[in-house]
């Protein structure tokens, strides 16, 4: 048995397996300030049976794990819920190394392992409805395509009755601690929230028909054990109620202006536009794209009731670093917003009026003209602004019933 990397009991049956990932910073393009982890779970029955595996480079971590409790040869069933390689890039050294009777997933979770492995994989088809029987206890499997690959599923382990969830209700967090209760609730909150913003919003109208069918699954749930960060074991309901407030977005009585700017002009309309916001009794958070990332202004934006996007004119088009979040944005389909469009430019001024464009195209509700400044802004500019933040402010109190 090593000395290092143990399993942790979670339940009579089940252990955590999984690896810790300190220093991630970049989850495909999500900054991960916290890191993460990619959990794993060893149900200790009849059949043996691992649920999910790791990324890549962590399986010496997961199969040291697994060896603190058993030999991994005594593995019976894996279960891979979800195709993403930060679930399953272990998956073909894991397989060689325990040698398993079966490998479980979904009819796309097959094809997508296979897309990625190799046809070679012997993979076992399971559907929502269908019960694999470990011995004492049962897995229960329900199918939740795109939510959020086509492949993913979750199960559900009766009698210890655990919900080994893949990434929903997980959120980017390493920790020595494994469960949520653990953690402070503004950590907690800011996480979840992000990692709903930045993977799942896009997929806000199917995350509430899940929640809205869950009942009808008639589980149980005593812990949901998410493929990242902390496990919840006491109030499994506030992370449900938490994905149901992000997915509904409803309207929201905050502010974010974010821009990007060459000369600071464009950043001087910012400020003066987010003083007219909280001068509303609005709460107003300005973001310079210069100094925030992507991940976090997305974030903010689902906290938001107004989003009022700057840019200068560049070469006839909006700045680049605008582009870049108008175009995650556009993904990710955020809901109920009040936008605008503002910037500074030189000759010809393209920049607000191609961001209103877009803003309209996603959805968002304009109602300002963009509001464009030759150079440098003046005081009568800078008042217009203003006005114009006192005008998104007095909109979105229309909206709040206010
Ligand atoms: Fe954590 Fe979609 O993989």
């Amino acid at each position: 048995m090593n000395e290092y990397f143990k399993a942790v009991k979670i339940s009579d049956s089940v252990y955590w397996v999984g690896a810790i990932d300190w220093n991630v910073r970049s989850f495909h393009g999500y900054r991960t300030e916290r890191g993460t982890t990619y959990n794993a779970f060893l149900v200790l029955d009849e059949k043996v049976t691992l649920i999910d595996t790791v990324k890549a480079p962590f399986v010496g971590e997961l199969l040291a794990r697994i060896r603190s409790v058993i030999d991994p040869k005594k593995i019976d069933y894996i279960v891979s819920n979800h195709a993403e390689m930060d679930h399953s890039g272990a998956l073909p050294e894991v397989i060689a190394a325990v040698e398993p009777e079966k490998v479980f997933a979904s009819a796309l979770g097959q094809k997508n392992l296979k897309a990625h492995f190799g046809e070679d994989l012997d993979i076992t088809v399971v559907k929502t409805g269908e019960t694999l029987s470990l011995g004492r206890h049962g897995l229960h499997f329900i199918e939740t395509r795109m939510l959020h690959w086509p492949d993913s599923m979750v199960s559900y382990l009766d009698g210890e009755k655990i919900l080994f969830s893949q990434d929903a209700f997980g959120m980017h967090l390493a920790g020595s601690a494994l469960y949520a209760d653990e953690y402070p609730d503004y950590v907690l909150e800011h996480e979840a929230k992000k990692y709903f913003a930045n993977i799942l919003l896009h997929l806000s109208p199917k995350i509430l028909e899940l929640l809205d069918a869950l009942p009808s699954f008639n589980l149980d749930i005593a812990m949901i054990a998410p493929d990242h960060g902390p496990l919840w074991r006491k109030d499994v309901g506030r992370v449900i109620q938490l994905y149901r407030e992000c997915a509904e977005q409803n309207w929201k009585d905050r502010a974010l202006v974010v821009y990007s700017t060459m000369w600071k002009s464009t950043e001087k309309l910012a400020r003066a536009i987010a003083d007219g916001i909280s001068g509303t009794g609005i709460r107003t958070e300005v973001m310079s794209l210069e100094a925030v990332e992507r991940s976090a202004v997305i974030t903010a934006v689902l906290a938001s009731g107004i989003v009022a996007v700057g840019t200068p004119t560049m070469n006839n088009q909006m700045y680049p670093a605008v582009a870049d979040i108008l175009t995650y944005s556009r993904g990710l389909r955020p809901k109920n917003h009040i936008g605008a469009a503002f910037g500074s430019f030189g000759w010809s001024g393209e920049g607000a009026k191609l961001v209103q464009a877009e803003l309209a195209a996603q959805g968002f509700e304009m109602p300002f003209e963009p509001f464009s400044v030759k150079y440098v802004p003046t005081e009568k500019d800078l008042a217009a602004a203003y006005e114009l933040g006192a005008g998104l402010g007095r909109k979105l109190l229309e909206k709040l019933g206010r």
